[in-house]
């Protein structure tokens, strides 16, 4: 069968904005999302493993990761919302064929994040521990100070334990599903076997994965290299800019911490990702990224993660910490600002033998368009005002903050 009966061939109007509005916002939505949903793909794995093996520095960084999650989830989860939008405007022919193939998995997505988002709350939940009981004082009972911070020591109730792994291997299973979803998005020729293999009687039954696909798992894993450096970034950010009462040794720990955490990303994104690009892109893909002007992307991207690299490993020789937190956060956004591009110009090679995506007739709606434009500032602006918020409250919270261990949750 030959793949392009499978893209959708009903459509037949233009996309209703421009193409490099549409490759803009998807970009930027798409890196936007990238942030938090690194904290949570695997921040929160290794909070949870520093949470149960780590030192009082380590508890008490996982304990503020934890309880920051609930908020993070639902940023991630509006900003992967702007993306969305614009796959499904250019990119329709292919999005809803490729995840109508998969469609009970694409839908379980939903099915595994309502319950995984419950599970943090839970696990923050216990962190908090007293839910208004008052905490021990310093020196009395099994608290111990740590940075500043009362730090309670109770002991999470398993269940609450499992359920926050629970939770975290349910997100890397999102992650997955949506690697299985993207990169059968773009390999259009694969859909006729996986249709004959899941049809019955002509239709799909929406039970395919893309696991047969050899860019799928280098795939999976360069986003969870890339969500590690992240993480680093994070520990950093909070001890240096949202954390009011750190101590100097904690701040100290950040930057160590951080340090060890990006150079296994950088190994783990560079491992990834040459196996990805050497091993597994179409030799039409490789002719195109390898030469000029895409090249430059292509070496930019491979060395993007160096700078904020860079930043930390001479963070000793700089006194302007704040300064250099902002600069490593500004970075961070770089290096997954230039993944998005580059992912993006693969799409669009990847897909430019059944419809070259950015040559689409456009029939602009300025309606649509202007709404869009103002309903996302405004969104930007309250995302804003939550944050403040929050990091208004903090004190307030963070007072609270138990680190677990000794004492039964009530
Ligand atoms: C329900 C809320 C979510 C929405 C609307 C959403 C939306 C999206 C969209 C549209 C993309 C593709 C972006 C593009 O190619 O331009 C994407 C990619 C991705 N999302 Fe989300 N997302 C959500 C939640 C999550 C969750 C909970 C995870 C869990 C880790 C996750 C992990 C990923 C990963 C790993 C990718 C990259 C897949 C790849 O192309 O290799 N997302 N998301």
């Amino acid at each position: 069968m030959n793949p392009q009966m499978l893209v959708d061939q009903a459509s037949s109007g233009g996309i209703p904005a421009p193409c490099w509005f549409i490759q803009f916002f998807k970009v930027l939505g798409f890196t936007l999302h990238m942030v938090p949903m690194n904290l949570w793909y695997a921040g929160l794995l290794v909070a949870l493993g520093v949470h149960l093996v780590g030192r009082e520095h380590g508890r008490r960084f996982a304990a503020r990761l934890i309880q920051q999650m609930p908020v993070i989830i639902a940023v991630g989860v509006n900003f992967g919302v702007v993306p969305l939008l614009f796959v499904q405007l250019a990119y329709f022919k292919f999005f809803y064929p490729a995840t109508i193939l998969m469609a009970w998995f694409w839908l379980a997505i939903i099915g595994l994040l309502i319950p995984a988002y419950y599970g943090v709350y839970i696990y923050a939940w216990a962190l908090r521990g007293d839910r208004g009981s008052p905490l021990p004082q310093a020196g009395e009972g099994s608290g111990v100070r740590a940075g500043g911070l009362e730090v309670g020591s109770r002991l999470i109730p398993t269940w609450k334990r499992l359920v926050g792994w629970l939770a975290a291997v349910f997100f890397v299973a999102i992650g997955f599903l949506f690697v299985n979803g993207m990169s059968l998005l773009d390999h259009v020729a694969r859909w006729p076997a996986l249709w004959k293999a899941t049809r019955v009687a002509g239709a799909v039954t929406g039970t395919a994965l893309n696991i047969g696909d050899a860019t799928l798992w280098p795939r999976w894993l360069l986003m969870f290299g890339l969500a590690l450096g992240t993480t680093a970034v994070w520990v950093v950010i909070d001890a240096v800019w949202l954390m009011s009462d750190a101590t100097e040794a904690y701040r100290q720990w950040a930057w160590k911490f951080a340090k060890v955490l990006y150079t296994v990303s950088m190994v783990w994104t560079a491992t990834a990702g040459a196996w990805y690009v050497f091993g597994t892109w179409s030799p039409e893909l490789q002719e195109s990224m390898f030469r000029f002007p895409l090249i430059v992307l292509t070496g930019l991207t491979a060395v993007a993660s160096g700078l904020p690299w860079a930043l930390l490993a001479t963070e000793h020789w700089c006194n302007a910490k704040r300064a250099t937190a902002a600069g490593l956060a500004v970075a961070q956004f770089g290096v997954l600002g230039i993944n998005a591009v580059s992912r993006q110009v693969a799409q669009n090679l990847n897909l430019r033998p059944f419809l070259d995506v950015l040559a689409q007739p456009t029939e602009v709606q300025w309606g649509p368009l202007v709404m869009f434009l103002v309903i996302f500032v405004l969104g930007l602006c309250v995302v804003a005002w939550i944050l403040a918020q929050v990091f208004s409250a903090k004190s307030a919270a963070l007072a609270k903050l138990t680190v677990t261990e000794g004492e039964p949750d009530r």
